[in-house]
C-alpha cells in the first residue's frame, strides 16, 4: 500500500475527523503510505474536485473537533436509481470519477458516510475504484453494524435538552415536548429518552395515536405529577396519517403537531423544542472518538490486506446472560475498592 485516498461524504457528524486521524496514522506509521484528502465528499472525485495530501501534521489536534477537515456534502450529482445502479443520467459523473481516481494514482478508497454514501460508494465500485466503508451518522440507521459514530453524542445532546426542558416543565406544569433528528430510526429519540427517563418516548417503527398519550398526560396531572416530558423522533408516525414533512421534503415539525394537538385534546399548557443541528454539531464524545478511531485503523488495514467492497461494523456488544463458571458477580464482601469475585 503506498496512496490511498479518504473522504468523508453526506451530512455530517461528531467523530468523522477521529476517522480521518486514525486513518491517516495507520497509513503513516504502520504503513509508510501516503494519504490524499478528496474534500466534499464524492465531489472531490469530479475534474472540478479539490484533494491534498494529509500528513501527520494536518491531522494533530484533530480528534475532539467536530465537523470533518475534509468537508462534505450530501447533495450532488451523483444519483441512483431505486436498484442502486446509477442513472442513465449519472453514470458519466461516476466514469469521470472513476478516472480523477485513477488520474490521482489511488490504489483505494475509504469512504466515511451513511446509508446513502455507501450506496453511492458500492455503485462506484462497479467502476473499478476499490473502496472500503466506515459508517457514520448521528441517526445509527446504517444497516450491518451496531452502532455508528457520531450517535452517542447525538444521544448526549439531546439527553443533556432533556434534563433541562424537565426542569422547566416541573416548574411550569407543562408539557414540554422536544423533537430530535434521525430520519426514519428512532434510536436517538429512544436512548436520549430512557437515559432521561422521558414520560413518552415516539419513534417511527411504532406508530402512536393521540388517545393513550392523552391518557398518560392525564393520568400523570392526576397524580402528584403536574408535567410531561415527551420526546419525539422528527420521523415519528401518527396512525393513519404517517410522518409530517416540511415544505423542502425533510421530516420535521411532528413536534408542534404534537404539541398543538395535546394542548387542545388535554387542555393543558404546551411548550416545543426543535434540537435539530444542534445534535450534529461540536466536539464528539469519548465514546465517539474511540468508535470512530477504530474504524479509522480497522479501514486501514482492510486497504492494506486489498480486501476492498467491505464495511467496517461494530458487533456483538450485546447484553447476554452467562451461566456457572462464567458469571460474575459482586461478592457479599464487596467493599469499594473490594473488586469481583467467581461465586
Ligand atoms: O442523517 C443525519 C440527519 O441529521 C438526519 O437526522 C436529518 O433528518 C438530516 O440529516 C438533516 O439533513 P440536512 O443537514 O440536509 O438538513
Amino acid at each position: 500500500m503506498r496512496r490511498i485516498g479518504i473522504m468523508t461524504s453526506g451530512g455530517d457528524c461528531p467523530g468523522l475527523n477521529a476517522v480521518i486521524r486514525s486513518a491517516v496514522k495507520t497509513a503513516y506509521e504502520v504503513y509508510g503510505a501516503e494519504v490524499v484528502g478528496i474534500h466534499d465528499g464524492f465531489l472531490g472525485l469530479l475534474p472540478t474536485g479539490v484533494t491534498r495530501t494529509l500528513s501527520i501534521k494536518d491531522v494533530r489536534g484533530v480528534l475532539s473537533q467536530g465537523g470533518t477537515i475534509l468537508g462534505t456534502t450530501n447533495e450532488g450529482p451523483f444519483n441512483l436509481g431505486p436498484d442502486s445502479k446509477p442513472l442513465d443520467e449519472a453514470r458519466a459523473t461516476f466514469e469521470s470519477a472513476a478516472k480523477q481516481y485513477r488520474r490521482l494514482k489511488l490504489e483505494a478508497l475509504i469512504v466515511v458516510g451513511g446509508d446513502g454514501s455507501m450506496r453511492i460508494a458500492r455503485a462506484l465500485s462497479d467502476f473499478g475504484v476499490n473502496l472500503v466503508g466506515v459508517p457514520k451518522t448521528i441517526d445509527n440507521d446504517v444497516e450491518a453494524t451496531e452502532r455508528t459514530f457520531g450517535f452517542d453524542t447525538a444521544v448526549e445532546i439531546a439527553c443533556q435538552a432533556l434534563d433541562r426542558l424537565r426542569t422547566v416543565a416541573a416548574a411550569h406544569h407543562r408539557i414540554m415536548v422536544c423533537e430530535v433528528m434521525g430520519r426514519e430510526a428512532g434510536w436517538i429519540a429512544l436512548h436520549a429518552g430512557l437515559a432521561s427517563g422521558a414520560d413518552a418516548i415516539l419513534i417511527p417503527e411504532i406508530p402512536f395515536s393521540w388517545e393513550p398519550l392523552v391518557k398518560m398526560v392525564d393520568e400523570r396531572r392526576a397524580r402528584e405529577s403536574q408535567y410531561s416530558l415527551i420526546v419525539v423522533a422528527e420521523g415519528a408516525t401518527i396512525v393513519d396519517s404517517g410522518p409530517v414533512w416540511q415544505a423542502d421534503g425533510q421530516l420535521g415539525g411532528i413536534g408542534l403537531v404534537v404539541s398543538n394537538e395535546l394542548a387542545q385534546r388535554a387542555g393543558v399548557m404546551t411548550r416545543v423544542t426543535v434540537l435539530g443541528h444542534v445534535q450534529r454539531g461540536g466536539t464528539p464524545t469519548a465514546n465517539d472518538r474511540v468508535l470512530a478511531s477504530r474504524f479509522g485503523e480497522t479501514a486501514t488495514h482492510l486497504v492494506a490486506r486489498g480486501t476492498y467492497g467491505q464495511m467496517v461494523a461494530l458487533h456483538a456488544d450485546d447484553l447476554i446472560g452467562l451461566q456457572g463458571n462464567h458469571l460474575l458477580v459482586v461478592s457479599p464482601s464487596h467493599k469499594v475498592g473490594g473488586g469481583l469475585a467467581k461465586p
